[in-house]
């Protein structure tokens, strides 16, 4: 290894020489399964090489990393810490409750349960503790920019109980376009009277009034859930206005801007929805806790109440606003005009009426420059084509990306998209995007590395 730049990540022995114990791990099953273990170090070879722009995904640390590959997995823990339904629990009570405990110091609330298996499960288990089947609430619309658990049609959320949507602003010379239109939620909230009023998205690129949401939900009697899963990071460190006080509820996902395993966490701070959370996750929705995933979210929970996290969270924000601004100097319209947190949606079509946001995300794909295709506000082409992408800096931030890197981004981007996805130009892409990954590593051990966002590594104890 040539030292990178805390003595791992650039020249390699294996696929993943950053991270020694994950290379371990890798011997243990190239001798038990080397099909499996194939196939991770190709995919580890994958994360390594490329830059990760799906807003929703990031890089954990290696402690986060391996709390998972632990025996905790042995273990059931069904029910709460001291209040379990197995013997042999002593160090899960111990684990959960540290867990626990952290989550509430990052968001500031009073009662937390980290339970929950994914974001859609808590939604799930707040929905079942809240609201009885057929029971009406309002949200917005995924194609706007929500989530399929806030009243998709296929969705547990739409087939059991009764959702509405509120609008954005959809007049392209507002001057709040694509933004949500906050009287016309309360509009729909007068004529409906919902049992809940939920707000957090999954591609909504502007700050919430959590305020204004808690005060329509007053004015209708209705309780105020906030799923924060996208901006959790944000919110936890000042990067993003806190749901708290003003939601009754919070769920969250931990893996997204929190930087934690995938999971899910409830928050509130109300001691008898504390209790009816509780009975919804289990034994409403789950059975056995997934206890080294737990773990797993203590260690970030952790990291995340670090100073070098906030610098982190910023970081992320100035690198979203850096790269659409750098985006907008190429041609492309970003909606909204801009982003406040960590995602921008990029509307091809003021580049080519043409192109697609399926075309845009194959063709990226193939120089390494990882994203999804995102329907924008009133997109006229269906789900699996659209006119747009959606784009995150949460994984770059990680890597210890700045703003000095943002707009050549933009330019590979660019660069791949005006080529229509000739094969010669992605392949040349492809290759600096190489190297540009190679000059920032994916965090790895040597002091636990993960970045502050500042292009310095921030060494954990
Ligand atoms: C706003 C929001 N809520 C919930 C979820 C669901 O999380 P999971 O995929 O962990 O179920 C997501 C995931 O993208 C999301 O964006």
């Amino acid at each position: 290894m040539n030292g990178g730049r805390l003595g791992w990540g650039v020249a390699k022995v294996g696929p993943m020489a950053h991270d020694p114990a994950a290379e371990a791990t890798l011997q243990v099953l190239r001798q038990a399964d080397p099909a499996i273990a194939e196939l991770i170090a190709k995919e580890a070879e994958r994360q390594e090489t490329t830059i990760e722009l799906i807003a929703s995904e990031n890089h954990v640390s290696p402690a986060v990393m391996h709390a998972m590959g632990t025996c905790l997995t042995n273990k059931y823990a069904e029910g709460y810490p001291g209040a379990r339904y197995y013997g042999g629990c002593v160090f899960h009570d111990q684990i959960e409750d540290l867990a626990r405990e952290r989550a509430k110091a990052l968001f500031g609330c009073k009662f937390a349960n980290v339970q929950p298996h994914s974001g859609a499960q808590a939604n799930t288990a707040v929905f079942m503790a809240i609201m009885k089947p057929g029971d009406l609430f309002a949200s917005l619309v995924l194609k706007d920019g929500g989530h399929l658990s806030h009243g998709m049609s296929i969705n547990f959320s739409g087939v059991y109980h009764k959702p509405v949507h509120y609008p954005l602003h959809y007049a392209p010379d507002h001057p709040e376009f694509e933004r949500i239109d906050y009287d016309a939620v309360a509009k729909v909230c007068q004529e409906h009277k919902p049992k809940v009023l939920m707000c957090g998205y999954s591609a909504y690129p502007r700050t919430i009034d959590f305020k204004r949401f808690r005060e329509i939900a007053d004015s209708v009697g209705a309780l105020l859930v906030a799923d924060i899963a996208h901006i959790a990071g944000l919110c936890a460190t000042g990067a993003h206005p806190s749901p708290f006080p003003h939601a009754h509820i919070v769920t969250t996902t931990t893996h997204k801007t929190l930087r934690g395993p995938r999971g899910g966490l409830i928050l509130t701070n109300d001691e008898e929805l504390a209790k009816k959370i509780d009975k919804a996750v289990f034994p409403g929705v789950q059975g056995g806790p997934l206890m080294h995933v737990i773990a797993a979210k203590a260690v970030a929970f952790g990291e995340a109440l670090r100073p070098e996290f906030k610098s982190y969270s910023h970081q992320v924000v100035a690198n979203a606003r850096a790269l659409a601004q750098a985006l907008v100097a190429r041609g492309y319209r970003i909606t909204t005009g801009g982003t406040d947190n960590h995602l921008m949606l990029v509307d091809m079509r003021r580049k080519s009426e043409t192109l697609t946001g399926a075309d845009a995300e194959k063709w990226l794909e193939a120089a390494g420059l990882i994203c999804n295709k995102n329907g924008i506000p009133n997109d006229p082409k269906p789900p699996r084509v659209t006119s747009g992408i959606r784009l995150g800096t949460p994984a770059v931030t990680t890597r210890g990306m700045t703003v000095t890197e943002m707009p050549a981004i933009a330019g590979f981007i660019d660069e791949v998209l005006s080529a229509n996805g000739d094969a010669a130009v992605a392949a040349k892409v492809r290759q600096q995007v190489k190297e540009l990954c190679a000059r920032f590593p994916m965090p790895g051990v040597g002091g636990g590395a993960v970045h502050a966002g500042n292009g310095r590594v921030a060494a954990h104890a």
